[in-house]
């Protein structure tokens, strides 16, 4: 099976639930930061976990660029999902803020939109990893978290 995770970071909390993730799926399985991807890291893919902290209710433009660039079916026949960092709905004071953020989503989402549309597979539920604050660092629990979501897709 050959797996990848593409990650996105601005503080490193992302990059750190990434690495968790990659390590869930195997030894040998590449984390590589969004820039830094080659055409030879997609070839012949079997799974695609693609990440991003939420900014703006949405990934980063590097993700989001990244992805829209692939080609039409690119995707097809890999099984992908998509995660997220954010913030804890509770940790918003403001019931006016808290309510816009509710509202306006994660990235995970639109992540999972794009790896369909090019092709790829949804075979389990995205996840979104919080931060107790927007620099870090993640929530107590959330490495742990993130492993056994990984592996939920070794299983499909
Ligand atoms: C400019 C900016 C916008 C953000 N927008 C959101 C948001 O819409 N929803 C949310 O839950 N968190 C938001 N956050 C918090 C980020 O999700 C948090 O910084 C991120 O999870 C940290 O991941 P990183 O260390 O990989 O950059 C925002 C943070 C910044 C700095």
């Amino acid at each position: 099976m050959k797996a990848l995770v593409i990650y996105d970071s601005v503080f490193g909390n992302t990059e750190r639930i990434a690495r968790e993730i990659g390590k869930a799926l195997g030894p040998e399985v590449p984390v590589i930061l969004v820039g830094k991807v080659t055409p030879s890291d997609l070839a012949g893919l079997d799974v695609l976990l693609v990440g991003s902290p939420t900014r703006g209710f949405k990934p980063t433009p590097a993700i989001t660029g990244f992805l829209e660039a692939l080609p039409a079916d690119s995707l097809k026949g890999v099984k992908v999902s998509a995660f997220d960092t954010r913030i804890p709905l509770e940790s918003i004071k403001s019931r006016f803020f808290r309510a816009i953020v509710k509202r306006g989503g994660y990235a995970d989402k639109p992540i999972a939109e794009i790896l369909v549309r090019k092709g790829g597979e949804l075979v389990i539920p995205t996840g979104g990893f919080f931060v107790v604050a927007s620099e870090g660092p993640l929530q107590k629990g959330e490495l742990e978290r993130a492993g056994e979501w990984a592996r939920g897709i070794l299983s499909v």
